[in-house]
């Protein structure tokens, strides 16, 4: 193995920087000559490349974002995108392709892999929607954004015996909602995977129990998967006449320095990438299960599945009575 890839892919997650650093560096502890390309897959179409030293990622642990860039690409869905991407890979001369990301730059991998790109994915994205692994890069750093971002509405709402309804980032899956939900200690969480099972009638019905029995305010978390959280807030204030008011917390959590499980898991992941490039594994992603890190085939982590622990939810009533 004399030169490998990195990229990062999809939307930005705090840990990537650290991720980088780690397989950078490890690379060049072995030896190994690491071109960085930016904008994710777009660099590589556009040969937006740099070769990356020690020196190029000093002092990046700590930043939020990735310091190469990064981009979702239209291209890489089609086959002449593909293509190029594949040729590039083979004009550079490199042995493997490290591509930080989420599920959607895995399956740019899986089709690259086709065309005999050798891809090793290391898992990052705030929505910890990724089957393969329990772990991905970023979301730790999320959900403490969103339980600072709680702490600061839960001052205000109780001092105005308002509601707050607060929207969390997390695509279609409701793991950032949950775990905020439940570090925040709101009263409510509505999450896509409850489907059925919590509606905006159960929780107006909800908050209503609770100022019965003398709460003064009430916090409630949406998942952006679920959205509606103007409508909801409008609708709790129309039908309960308690003051509410909505956030949509947004963009605010993908950024901010990486916590130190992020930083943790970064650097480790990191390191087991580019240590299966030196074992001549192919094709494989890192993921971090049942306490350990594992790495897997590539195209079996697109096929698993995994199921959110609806019993925080349950936990989360328990302990808002
Ligand atoms: O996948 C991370 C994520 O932040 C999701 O939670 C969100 O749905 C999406 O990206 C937003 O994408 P964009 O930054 O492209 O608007």
């Amino acid at each position: 193995i004399r030169k490998i890839g990195v990229l990062t892919s999809g939307g930005d997650a705090p840990g990537m920087n650290a991720a980088i650093r780690a397989v950078v560096r490890t690379a060049l502890f072995h030896d190994i000559q690491v071109i960085g390309i930016r904008k994710g897959y777009n660099g590589l179409l556009n040969g937006e490349i740099k070769e990356m030293y020690s020196k190029d990622v000093s002092n990046v642990m700590n930043l939020g974002g990735t310091i190469l860039h990064t981009a979702r690409c239209p291209e890489m869905m089609t086959q002449e995108g593909l293509n190029k991407a594949a040729a590039i890979y083979k004009i550079l001369g490199l042995d493997a392709l490290v591509v930080i990301g989420g599920d959607g730059s895995y399956r740019g991998m899986a089709e690259l892999a086709k065309l005999g790109v050798n891809c090793i994915g290391i898992p990052a994205t705030i929505d910890l929607d990724m089957n393969s692994t329990e772990y991905s890069i970023g979301f730790d750093t999320a959900v403490n954004t969103g339980m600072d971002a709680l702490n600061k509405l839960r001052d205000t709402s109780s001092s105005h015996e308002r509601c707050s309804v607060v929207e969390v980032m997390g695509r279609d899956a409701g793991y950032i909602a949950v775990w905020c939900g439940m570090v925040g200690g709101a009263e409510d969480v509505m999450f896509p995977e409850a489907k059925g099972v919590i509606d905006s009638q159960k929780v107006i019905q909800q908050i209503l129990e609770n100022r019965s029995i003398g709460k003064r305010h009430n916090l409630i978390v949406v998942a952006e998967g679920v959205g509606g959280t103007q409508k909801l807030a409008k609708d709790i204030q129309d039908i309960t006449g308690i003051q509410t008011r909505a956030t949509i917390l947004g963009h605010l959590q993908r950024g901010g320095s990486p916590t130190a499980i992020d930083r943790m898991h970064a650097s480790m992941m990191g390191y087991h990438a580019v240590k299966a490039i030196l074992e001549g594994k192919e094709n494989q992603v890192i993921c971090f299960n049942k306490g350990k890190y594992e790495i897997i085939g590539l195209e079996e982590s697109l096929g698993m599945e995994k199921t959110l622990d609806q019993d925080i939810y349950n936990v989360i009533k328990i302990l808002a009575i």
